[in-house]
């Protein structure tokens, strides 16, 4: 059968209707669904290029009362493991070390709603939810694709990779699908939404609603401070702990994981009808979920 799309993923599988790179094997997926949850983790849930690595820094800085000394001594990904990810050159794989480490962890997942650890909504642990404006997202993972070789280096062009994105045809499937599954959650009092664009509007009110979120009220107005100034974009793009640049399989030649860092940046790559096109099939994919995304801030 011809395919409808030419780009091929490094090990491509599907798991339960979504598409998956071979970095997230069957196995994997399986054995996620089993994980055994702790009452004191907090999930970072995010679709891909929502700002995980932002958030994951920000909660795990949080977490640990402002502890920027072991901040700048270990990488944000070995601090805060990313679940459902096994590295196939070194074969590390997220789910033992979060196993093995010590509470509270801070734990990232992409997974959409039905695929998540069943114990997570068993259990009180905190789930943070990070929000995007999808057209941002989906720049941001066109841009992703190219730079990164677990993604096959995306050799195609935007029109297609958007038709790709609109299809749900890219690593963990849809964002619709993934957003309309963890809006619905809402409303549950161990659930937090953030947006990315309130993260870029005010930082320190963001950060202190985290703080109260996952019981940390009692952090200080100077933390809160030192955490900001720690997680700029400047700050967290010249950090060896958290830009990846150690990361063989991303070509920051190419484009950096930390690229642009802006709001809005999906004006300069779409062309109208492409744009109209994306609202046409948000209403049509979203209706009735009604979520505050700000396109223009
Ligand atoms: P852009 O490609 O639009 O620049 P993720 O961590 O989910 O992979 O998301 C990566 C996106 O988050 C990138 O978006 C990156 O620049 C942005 N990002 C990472 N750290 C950030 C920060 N401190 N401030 C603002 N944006 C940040």
């Amino acid at each position: 059968m011809e395919r409808k799309f030419a780009h091929v993923l490094p090990g491509e599988h599907i798991y339960k209707g979504r598409l998956f790179f071979g970095y997230s094997p069957q196995e994997i997926l399986d054995a996620v669904k089993n994980f055994n949850v702790r009452e004191d983790d907090v999930f970072i849930v995010t679709y891909p290029k929502a700002g995980t690595t932002w958030l994951q820094e920000i909660v795990w800085l949080v977490v640990n009362e402002g502890n920027l000394q072991k901040a700048t001594e270990m990488q944000v990904y070995f601090r805060s493991p990313f679940l459902e990810f096994k590295d196939l050159v070194l074969n590390e794989v997220g789910l033992d070390l979060a196993e093995s480490m010590p509470s509270p962890r801070v734990i990232k997942t992409h997974l959409p709603l039905d695929l998540a650890p069943s114990g997570l909504f068993t259990s009180k642990c905190k789930k943070i939810v990070l929000f995007r404006n999808p057209k941002d997202q989906c720049v941001s993972y066109f841009h992703f694709y190219r730079s990164s070789s677990s993604f096959g280096n995306y050799q195609g062009d935007w029109p297609e990779f958007l038709e790709m994105f609109l299809d749900g045809h890219v690593d963990h499937g849809s964002w619709f699908d993934f957003t309309k599954g963890w809006w619905s959650k809402k409303d549950n009092p161990d659930v937090l939404i953030l947006f990315y664009e309130n993260m870029k509007k005010d930082l320190r009110s963001e950060i202190k609603k985290i703080a109260h979120f996952v019981g940390r009220s009692s952090v200080s107005d100077e933390i809160v401070d030192s955490i900001a100034d720690h997680c700029s974009f400047e700050s967290m793009r010249s950090n060896p702990m958290t830009n990846h640049h150690d990361v063989y399989s991303i070509d920051k030649e190419i484009s950096p994981l930390l690229r642009k860092g802006i709001v809005g940046d999906w004006e300069d790559h779409f062309t109208t009808d492409q744009s109209e096109r994306f609202d046409a099939e948000y209403a049509q994919k979203m209706a009735g979920t009604e979520i505050p995304f700000q396109y223009h801030i």
